[in-house]
């Protein structure tokens, strides 16, 4: 009895030696070569481990996050329609990240976007750009492949 006691608190002064760690996906990773990205799809390939679309159009490569901006909920790409739609409150963004219909008030906010070293596509979700702040046009939130 006395050595199943102890052998109990040793496990559980083990476990607090021990503590759970919650891991979480790094805020920079690569998402593959340009050319892996067929101008106006938008890429779901990130959405469940990054949290982010990656999104080539004529002009380059921009990634969005999937938080919506009205309480955040993740919306889904809808591709019959071209939009993300939102399942909580039914907002509804373009492609482009612009917000059209629903309670949502601004439009989902973008992740940097450069190239890396290799030529992949380098994604930092530790940068933020929004739009309505005019952060669209930084350099930094988009990749001009003109
Ligand atoms: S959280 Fe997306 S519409 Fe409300």
């Amino acid at each position: 009895m006395f050595t199943a006691a102890m052998a109990a608190g040793l496990t559980a002064a083990g476990r607090f030696m021990f503590p759970n760690v919650l891991t979480e996906p790094p805020s920079t990773f690569t998402a593959g070569f340009p050319d892996d990205f067929a101008i106006g799809v938008v890429d779901t390939r990130f959405k469940e481990r990054y949290q982010v679309w990656i999104v080539r159009d004529e002009v380059g490569i921009y990634a969005l996050s999937t938080i919506c901006t009205h309480l955040g909920c993740t919306p889904n790409w809808l591709e019959a329609e071209s939009k993300f739609k939102c399942p909580c409150h039914g907002s509804g963004f373009y492609a482009s990240g612009i917000n059209f219909e629903g309670p949502a008030p601004r439009p989902l906010e973008r992740v940097g976007v450069s190239l890396a070293e290799d030529g992949q596509v380098l994604i930092d979700k530790s940068r933020l750009f929004k739009f309505e702040a005019g952060q669209w046009s930084d350099p930094a939130s988009f990749l001009s492949l003109t």
